[in-house]
């Protein structure tokens, strides 16, 4: 049911994990690792490429016993399979799977829908006609944020490596106080109080603990924005969310963010329902509430996982712990362990007697003292070891955080971690990065209005997905319902997240993640937010009337947006003295510092860095002269139509608007 990994289906199926991957690839699927899952149809499709057993003669089985060698999906019989990369029509369709148009009309007409042939055909129709002449349709992926393969392939290890057992890696989010920090602590110091070699727990990020001789990680950076930032960078660390809800105060808008995140993130969820012993606490109306997002407790009927706990007194916790551990359990999670290391930066700082401190997630692999190792684009020998515990050790295996000492520099939270052959080669590949980073941020592939419509003609694009921020929730919805109705046959609209108050940086953070577009209805982004949408060329869209946020949706979707403009600033003049001049008012004998002050600039007037006016320049002199422009380094005279309280001192900033392409 849902998910099946490489490897166990590789064992059905009676192949190496490696043809299945090579063959997910070259149907353009992102698939590096063995312990990589598939969606049922993919394990559908596989089923029919690689095993042909329904559809083979006894005499062909019987050869096919003979000669086991033939294992290429190739030799074998096996649906054709077409890639669909973007929107059909009747005859495109037809092309495509080579059957001529007419047959698709007739058994389109089979169906019950009347097509023309340059009508438009959904995905989900023409795959079911396709199946129908034998073929199956697939859609390719359209690797939205061009990420480089290179790093895939660090997961991917020889199957000769035996895979074993390894903890669950677990996120707690959830709402502000709703007790996220005091449950992980819980967690902890009962880890702690149990074992009598004990030790004080020393705070590297993540931790470790053993119950029934079963250990599970946990992060110990909760709330979403650590969780999906990680993601933003391509990270998946996390297997299993434990989401906090405070019994007396219900599912809260951060809930709701978590709760999208970890959707978003393809990673389930577990309920653990804090603050039973508060008054008012109300364990059902959170599963109300639960319900209405989609997330139907287990006792209601549903999947999603409930454990009622109060973190304060530690009850439930065993509870909530066993949950984890059965939801782990069902996800057979493993990784090879006899093989480099590759893991994850979950935290890093710069210590000062210590030098670049990381903590990192080993996900794969065993890490060892001595190590080469890269980091993002940071590189090192491992010096030391040190585990949650504070203990020095010697090699880490999988789920196992570990705090390293030996890089050159403190690497990003998030960034990938990986063991490298020598010294030599850490360096060189930390260098490339380094470099490939820099010519990434020159061109970033998000989406933006801007280039929407290339990016859709380029069928990198087939969904628009818009993160939206309102003033009240009521406007929130509205925005939602209008913005979604502008899809159109090419690229569909979707809004992954709506929520009430400012864009902040979570918001940007999922934004990235997911490739969205925020649009802001009668809200802004806060200071953090805008400078994080900067980095991560995250679009911010804000809007003070709906009309408005569904004509530049619609026009994107048409690539008729309006160019944009930014502001450059030319020059500036600094007031040295004020002359009143009759009929005119008062002009500021000015000299200007550096660029050049137009006469058809804008301008505004800076009292102490702050904007006391703004508006067109009303006169530019030199000595008596009207004149067009002023350099740096020359005096001039300078006047504003509607604006006369110039003082000594103020700067005047000239700008002028340009175009951004
Ligand atoms: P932020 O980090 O600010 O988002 O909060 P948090 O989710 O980490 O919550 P935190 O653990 O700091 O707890 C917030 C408050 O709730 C604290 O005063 C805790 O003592 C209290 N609290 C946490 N768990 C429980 C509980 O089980 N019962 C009761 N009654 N109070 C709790
Ligand atoms: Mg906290």
């Amino acid at each position: 049911m849902g998910k099946v990994r490489i490897y166990e289906l590789a064992k059905d199926l009676g192949v190496s994990s490696k043809e299945i991957i090579d063959y997910l690839n070259e149907l353009g699927m992102d698939i590096t690792s063995h312990m990589s899952t598939v969606e049922d149809d993919i394990v559908g499709l596989l089923k029919d490429a690689f095993a042909v057993l329904e559809d083979t003669t006894i005499e062909e089985i019987e050869e096919l016993e003979e000669e086991p060698k033939v294992k290429s999906p190739s030799k074998k019989k096996k649906k054709r399979i077409v890639e669909i990369d973007e929107a059909l029509t009747v005859e495109s369709f037809a092309e495509k799977v080579n059957v001529s148009v007419t047959e698709v009309i007739a058994k389109l007409m089979d169906l019950g829908m009347m097509l023309t042939k340059n009508a438009d055909l959904e995905f989900d129709v023409a795959a079911i006609i396709a199946d129908e002449f034998g073929v199956k349709l697939k859609q390719k992926q359209v690797n939205v944020k061009g990420e480089e393969a290179s790093i895939e392939d660090l997961f991917r290890v020889d199957d000769s490596i035996e895979r074993l057992p390894r903890a669950p890696v677990v996120t707690i989010m959830g709402h502000v106080d709703h007790g996220k920090t005091t449950l992980l602590d819980r967690i902890r110091n009962a880890e702690v109080a149990k074992s009598e070699a004990g030790g004080i727990t020393q705070h590297i990020g993540a931790y470790q603990v053993e119950i029934n001789d079963k250990k599970i990680t946990f992060l110990d950076t909760p709330g979403h924005e650590a969780f999906t930032s990680m993601r933003a960078r391509g990270a998946q660390v996390t297997d299993i969310a434990v989401l906090v809800v405070a019994a007396n105060d219900g599912v809260m808008p951060q809930t709701i963010e978590a709760i999208n995140h970890a959707k978003a993130a393809e990673v389930p969820i577990i309920i653990a329902i804090n603050k039973m012993d508060a008054s008012g606490a109300n364990p059902d109306h959170v599963k109300q509430q639960l319900a209405e997002q989609g997330l139907i407790p287990e006792d209601w009927g549903g999947d999603t996982i409930c454990v009622p706990v109060s973190a304060l007194r530690g009850e439930g916790i065993e509870d909530l712990l066993d949950m984890i551990l059965l939801v782990s359990e069902m996800q057979e999670l493993k990784a090879p362990v006899e093989c480099k290391a590759v893991g994850t930066i979950i935290e890093a700082k710069l210590d000062r007697s210590r030098g670049p401190v990381a903590t990192v997630l080993i996900q794969q692999g065993t890490l060892k003292v001595s190590d080469s190792v890269v980091a993002g684009g940071v590189y090192g020998r491992i010096r030391a070891m040190v585990n949650d515990r504070g203990q020095n050790i010697k090699e880490a295996g999988p789920s196992m955080p570990v705090e390293v000492l030996g890089l050159n520099d403190v690497p990003q939270a998030g960034d990938l971690f990986q063991v490298a052959t020598d010294d030599k080669e850490a360096r060189e590949i930390a260098t490339k990065r380094l470099a490939k980073e820099k010519e990434k941020m020159q061109k970033t592939t998000k989406v933006s209005l801007d280039d929407l419509f290339a990016q859709i003609k380029s069928a990198e694009i087939k969904e628009l997905k818009l993160l939206i921020k309102a003033d009240v929730q009521g406007s929130a919805e509205a925005v939602k319902q209008s913005l979604e109705k502008v899809s159109t046959s090419e690229v569909k609209v979707v809004a992954i997240h709506t929520g009430v108050g400012a864009i902040n940086e979570s918001d940007v953070m999922l934004a990235s993640a997911s490739n969205a577009i925020i649009i802001g209805f009668n809200v802004r982004p806060d200071p953090i937010a805008k400078k994080q949408a900067e980095r991560e060329s995250v679009d911010i869209r804000l809007y003070r009337v709906i009309y408005d946020a569904v004509d530049d949706i619609e026009k994107a979707l048409k690539g008729m947006l309006d160019p944009k403009y930014k502001e450059e600033v030319i020059g500036h003049a600094e007031v040295r003295e004020v002359f009143k001049v009759p009929k005119i008012g008062n002009v500021g004998g000015c000299y200007v510092t550096d660029g050049k002050i137009h006469r058809s600039a804008k301008a505004r007037v800076l009292r102490d860095n702050i904007v006391i006016y703004e508006g067109d320049l009303g006169s530019l002199k030199r000595f008596k002269d009207d004149v067009r422009e002023v350099a740096a380094g020359f005096e001039c005279g300078i006047g504003f139509e509607k604006f006369n309280d110039i003082k000594e001192g103020d700067i005047i900033e000239a700008y002028q608007m340009i175009q951004v392409e």
